[in-house]
């Protein structure tokens, strides 16, 4: 069923073969046969927990002292004592001569190159203080010692939004805008090696409307964008005037555009989410092994799943989304991960929920689980800080007292594993202020595939109980903005 063969699982192997015996065992503090015990319990289909370490990479609140936006390393081997723990952080460092500014960057997305060598992260914010935007890191031998500062780059446009690693120490990265927070924004392509970046699109001064977020790559390495949002609009003092995009674009793989796909943007209220004007793209992902080369999108507003591909003429509603909320539309900012079979899709949804789909049937998705951050049981039992005034609280309550926002969006499910990890913090900028829980949680899938639990035991967020252990840090004491994460398979 779920492949297991993603390149960065093969160079964790090559380093984790390595490791074995020795560097795990003396920083983890396992016994070899532990490990080996461990390697073998994996399901049926293939998929199972396997030791890793997590890299999040997160901002902190200029009221800390030497505030610095950090890449936190968190212990992700299920049997390891300090599991769910923050191990240690890597704060960024300014150097005034290099415009390197270590806070106020609004940490956003990260990714791994394909040879496993290099991390790379962003910040959405840095050019609105001319400050650089990419961060370049080697990923040591020892992945729990953290990423290793290299340089930072500058371009010529500003928002950085995803990352995908292409080969080598390649990357493809978003801009969703120009240096005035404007269209056109950019695809550009990286390589950390020589540290050179060059535009991916052919005549992208030319498209119109463009602002691009997430993005996907077809095996043909052409691309579908969705355009989310013209930025500059956030900073303005009227929410009525935000404006969201209403297109996502197919590019050949010799970077030209193709085909723009147009959405129909009703203002009817029932319609939309009632947040500024249009739709809004956030993400789009393909379907692996797809003979049509479809791909899906969500809108922010709409609150629907769409069908596009190079052969479909009109976008294709699939799904309302909103019928989780017995249909009512709220804004949401969810990404979407497909697995790498093309049976299931995850996401997260209006900054609250999570979806499971079966989507064996790519025109017909039926949900399979719904995991509702407000409300679900299993959180009753999870106290939880509230950041902004520092007094325990419920999420129930949380949400009770924050507008059913919990602030969903990142989903991460790597390849072949069984745990998946989303990330409680969106954007907190302008007329954005969707900060949330400001948490990071994990949820375990069964071997079937068709629902999820919470693991309660993964906690790198606060610690309730401060009399029966020692003090230690979590994203809380940090006073942090955890945004996007990596996962490092050992
Ligand atoms: C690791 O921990 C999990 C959850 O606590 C448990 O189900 C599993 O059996 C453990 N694995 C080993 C090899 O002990
Ligand atoms: C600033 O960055 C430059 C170039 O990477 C480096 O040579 C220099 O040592 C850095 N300065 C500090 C104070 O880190
Ligand atoms: C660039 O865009 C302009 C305006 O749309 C168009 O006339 C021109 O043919 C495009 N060039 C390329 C190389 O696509
Ligand atoms: C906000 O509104 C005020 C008064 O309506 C206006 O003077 C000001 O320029 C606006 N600020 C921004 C950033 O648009
Ligand atoms: C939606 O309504 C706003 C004002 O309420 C208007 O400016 C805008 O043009 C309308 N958009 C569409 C697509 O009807
Ligand atoms: C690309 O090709 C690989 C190997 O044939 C396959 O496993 C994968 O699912 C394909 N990806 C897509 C998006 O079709
Ligand atoms: C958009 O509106 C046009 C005209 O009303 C209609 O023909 C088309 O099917 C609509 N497209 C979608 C994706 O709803
Ligand atoms: C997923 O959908 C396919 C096609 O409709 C169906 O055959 C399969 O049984 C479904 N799987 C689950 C777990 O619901
Ligand atoms: C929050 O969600 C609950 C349960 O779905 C609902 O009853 C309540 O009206 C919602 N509150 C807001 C402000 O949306
Ligand atoms: C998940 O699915 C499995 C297998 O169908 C079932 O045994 C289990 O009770 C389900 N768990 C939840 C929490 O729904
Ligand atoms: C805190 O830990 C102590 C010692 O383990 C335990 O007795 C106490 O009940 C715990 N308190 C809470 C609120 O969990
Ligand atoms: C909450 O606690 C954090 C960490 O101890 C601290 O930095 C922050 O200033 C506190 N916030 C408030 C509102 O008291």
């Amino acid at each position: 069923m779920i492949e297991l063969k993603s390149r960065f699982v093969r160079v964790s192997i090559r380093i984790g073969l390595a490791l074995i015996g020795i560097a795990i065992v003396i920083v983890l503090g396992l016994i070899p046969l532990y490990i080996r015990k461990q390697r073998a319990s994996s399901s049926q289909n293939g998929i199972a927990a396997y030791p890793a370490v997590l890299y999040i990479w997160s901002g902190q609140d200029i009221s800390v002292s030497n505030a610095a936006d950090f890449v936190a390393v968190i212990d992700f081997n299920e049997n390891s004592s300090t599991y769910g723990q923050i191990l240690k952080i890597v704060p960024l460092v300014s150097n005034a001569s290099y415009q390197i500014g270590q806070s106020r960057n609004e940490p956003h997305h990260s990714a791994i190159s394909s040879d496993g060598t290099y991390y790379i992260s962003c910040g959405l914010l840095s050019f609105l203080l001319q400050q650089k935007q990419i961060f370049i890191w080697r990923v040591p031998q020892n992945v729990q010692d953290g990423p290793q500062f290299l340089y930072a780059l500058d371009v010529q446009y500003g928002c950085p939004d995803e990352f995908l690693a292409i080969g080598g120490a390649k990357f493809l990265v978003s801009m969703m805008c120009n240096k005035n927070g404007d269209s056109p924004g950019n695809v550009l392509l990286i390589d950390a090696e020589t540290a050179t970046v060059t535009s991916y699109l052919n005549n992208a001064s030319a498209f119109v409307d463009f602002n691009p977020h997430g993005f996907t790559r077809l095996n043909d390495s052409s691309l579908f964008l969705a355009d989310y949002i013209r930025p500059v609009t956030l900073f303005g003092n009227d929410s009525s005037k935000i404006l969201f995009r209403n297109t996502v674009r197919y590019v050949s793989a010799d970077g030209s555009l193709e085909r723009t796909f147009q959405f129909n943007f009703s203002n009817e209220s029932r319609e939309t989410s009632g947040v500024g004007q249009g739709i809004g793209f956030m993400d789009v992902k393909s379907i692996p092994n797809d003979s049509q080369k479809r791909a899906y999108s969500c809108g922010t507003n709409d609150n629907i799943l769409y069908l596009i591909g190079p052969g479909i003429t009109e976008p294709q509603p699939v799904f309302d989304l909103s019928q989780v909320n017995n249909y009512v539309k709220r804004i949401s900012a969810g990404l979407i991960s497909v697995s790498s079979d093309g049976t299931r899709l995850l996401m997260t949804f209006q900054m609250r929920f999570i979806i499971l789909f079966n989507i064996t049937q790519p025109k017909y998705p039926v949900i399979l689980d719904v995991f509702d951050f407000c409300y679900d049981e299993t959180l009753d039992s999870v106290p939880i800080l509230n950041s902004d005034t520092n007094e325990t609280t419920s999420f129930r309550e949380y949400c009770a007292n924050n507008n059913n926002i919990t602030g969903s969006h990142v989903l991460l499910h790597p390849n072949g594993e069984n745990r998946f990890i989303v990330v409680n913090y969106f954007l907190k900028a302008g007329l954005a202020q969707f900060a949330g829980t400001r948490s990071v949680h994990v949820f375990k899938l069964n071997e079937q595939l068709t629902n999820f639990t919470y693991e309660s035991r993964f906690n790198p967020n606060f610690q309730s109980n401060y009399t029966s252990q020692q003090q230690y840090l979590t994203f809380h004491s940090l006073n942090a903005y955890p945004h996007h994460v990596q996962y490092l398979r050992l």
